[in-house]
Formats: structure tokens, C-alpha cells, sequence
């Protein structure tokens, strides 16, 4: 339940971690079933918490996408449905729109444009320019994984558990520099990253049995951290920018966190680590921010699991 897409009220995440562990992954339509168990307690919960009724609510949102087609239409319809009975606006929102805005969720200041946004999620790695409200264009990012997905392979081969990303962060910490070096593709002369090469590297580290897991963990997020960091401070540079907003899963990673402001020239912002992976809140804040503009989407719209930042869509 957000305030005027800057407050959360109540944030209520029903995690399918431990489920989806002993499968090593997300396994989809085990995702959309459990969806479909839980929306309504945590419809209930939500409420609840922030000791209100839906007789306080203006709007109701959902994400639209991009993500797994299964799991969103059940968030989809339920929102549609709940807004069609009570007579109140829907607004479908774009998952990743939905990231950056965990950022307008955090007291104080609002951020200012133009802002660099590091977007780094399981299923999308972003650099975009963004020059106003659902003002976006997308000017780098990987070429090929993920960063969060390049956590999770690497937590797989290194046989942790699922998500890779906390994993993989807690067994670095028990580590530290060793003289394991891991690679970094730059690609120089482009706002473009690559993942795929350090993830080979870690497999052939691994099947080698020189370095024990602990230090591949530390070098393999210190290479991540360092790619990451070191782009977005070009970038944040070059563009002249008045801010960073980092988003998504990876932003809860505290290396990353470090060296982003460290290193950044100008102000980095991330929202709290609750709020960089997958919630609700954010998704309010976006639908919040819309409604101020006059946006509602209508009943007629699908899901969609494509994503193009210079389109978004905010219908
Ligand atoms: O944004 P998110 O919750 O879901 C997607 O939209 O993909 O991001 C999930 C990703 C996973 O790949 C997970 O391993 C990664 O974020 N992640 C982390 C950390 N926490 C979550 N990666 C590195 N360090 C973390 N502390
Ligand atoms: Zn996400």
C-alpha cells in the first residue's frame, strides 16, 4: 500500500525461495500456482498492515511485464478484477519502471534528472538515461547475462543454493583477495557489458580445484562489482548527470553498493535492499506518480514479457 508514490504503507513480499530451491531454479507454472495461492492473503496482509480497508484505496496497479508470462496474469487479473468490482482506476505497470521508482520510495529529496539508471536484475542488466517521469532510453548494458543471472550460475556451479546472489555475497565474506584473478570485459569504446566469459571462468576455476570456493565467491563479485561500478562512473561522468538510481535484485548487494558510491561522482541513490528485489511497493510508487499525471490503463490490456526502455509502456 503506497501514498501518493512516495510512501509505503505496508510492503508485503510472499517469498517462493525455499519452494523453488529444491529445484535449483524457478520452475514456471509452479511459480503461477503459488501465485495463485497466495495473492489474496497477501492482498489481505498488505491492507492489514497498513491498517487500512479497501474502502481507503484510489487505484490499484499490477505489473504488466516483462517477467513470467504465467505468474503475472495472476497479479494481473486479480488487480483488474479488484478495480473493475469497486468502481476503481487499474494501472498496469512495467516491471522495471517499477525498479527504478523504488528510489522515489526512500524519505527525503526526490531524486533529480537527469538520472543515470543502473537497472541490474535477474533478467536484465541496463544502462538508461532518464531526463523525466517515464522519460527513458536505454544507452548500454550486457550483451548477454544478466548480472543477477551471472550470480546465480556461478552460485549453481559453486553448489549453493538458489538465489545465487545472497549466496554467493555471504560465502565472499568469509573470504577475502587471494591470486585468483577472474576476467572483466570491458568491451571499451561502448556503454556494453559482457557476463559470459567470467561465468566460463568460473566454471573451469571450479572444475580445475585450485581455489576453494570462498575466494572464487570474492573474486567472482569483486569482477561483477568492478565492471558495474566502473561503467556506470564513466557513464555518470560523461553524461553529466545529476544523479545514479541503482535498481533491482543486484542493488541489495552491498559490495556493489560500496563501490558505487565510492567511486561515483555524482549522488548515488538506491533504495533500502527490501525494495531492490522484487516487491510491490515499487510498482505503487510508479502507479502513484502515473495517477498524478492523469494515466490509467485500460481493462483490455494483456500482459506482455517483452521490454523496450524507449517505448515503455504506459498505457
Ligand atoms: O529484481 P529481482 O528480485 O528479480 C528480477 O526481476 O529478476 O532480482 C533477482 C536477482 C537474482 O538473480 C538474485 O541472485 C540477485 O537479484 N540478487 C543478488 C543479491 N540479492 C539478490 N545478487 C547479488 N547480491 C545480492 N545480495
Ligand atoms: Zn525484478
Amino acid at each position: 500500500m503506497v501514498v501518493d508514490g512516495r510512501v509505503a504503507r505496508s510492503s508485503v513480499v510472499a517469498s517462493q525461495v525455499e519452494l523453488h530451491a529444491q529445484y535449483g531454479g524457478i520452475v514456471p507454472e509452479v511459480a503461477s500456482r503459488q501465485h495463485l495461492l497466495n495473492i489474496i492473503p497477501v492482498i489481505e496482509a498488505a491492507l492489514a498492515e497498513a491498517e487500512v480497508t479497501l474502502d481507503d484505496i484510489d487505484a490499484i496497479a499490477a505489473t504488466r511485464g516483462p517477467g513470467l508470462t504465467g505468474a503475472l496474469l495472476v497479479g494481473y487479473s486479480t488487480g483488474k478484477a479488484l478495480a473493475y468490482a469497486r468502481g476503481l482506476p487499474f494501472l498496469g505497470v512495467n516491471h522495471l519502471e517499477g525498479h527504478v521508482y523504488a528510489n522515489w520510495l526512500v524519505e527525503g529529496d526526490e531524486p533529480r534528472f537527469p538520472a543515470l539508471c543502473l537497472v541490474v536484475s535477474g533478467g536484465h542488466t541496463d544502462f538508461v538515461l532518464m531526463e523525466g517521469h517515464g522519460d527513458y532510453r536505454r544507452i548500454g548494458g550486457t550483451r548477454d547475462d544478466a548480472a543477477g543471472e551471472a550470480f546465480d550460475k556461478a552460485g549453481r556451479l559453486l553448489g549453493l543454493g538458489y538465489p545465487g546472489g545472497p549466496a554467493v555475497s555471504k560465502l565472499a565474506a568469509t573470504s577475502g583477495p587471494s591470486d585468483l584473478k577472474l576476467p572483466r570485459a570491458w568491451i571499451h569504446g561502448t556503454y556494453d557489458l559482457s557476463f559470459s566469459g567470467l561465468k566460463t571462468a568460473v566454471l573451469h576455476t571450479v572444475r580445475a580445484g585450485e581455489y576453494d570456493a570462498g575466494q572464487i565467491a570474492w573474486e567472482f563479485q569483486e569482477a561483477v562489482v568492478d565492471v558495474l561500478a566502473g561503467k556506470t562512473t564513466r557513464l555518470a561522468r560523461e553524461l553529466e548527470v545529476a544523479e545514479v538510481l541503482v535498481a533491482g535484485g543486484v542493488a541489495a548487494n552491498a559490495r556493489l553498493r560500496e563501490e558505487l558510491r565510492a567511486r561515483c561522482p555524482v549522488p548515488v541513490r538506491i533504495p533500502p535492499a527490501v525494495y531492490c528485489t522484487d516487491n510491490a511497493a515499487m510498482i505503487g510508487a510508479v502507479a502513484g506518480h502515473r495517477l498524478a499525471l492523469g494515466e490509467t490503463s485500460e481493462f483490455d490490456e494483456d500482459v506482455f514479457s517483452t521490454n523496450d526502455w524507449d517505448n515503455i509502456d504506459r498505457r
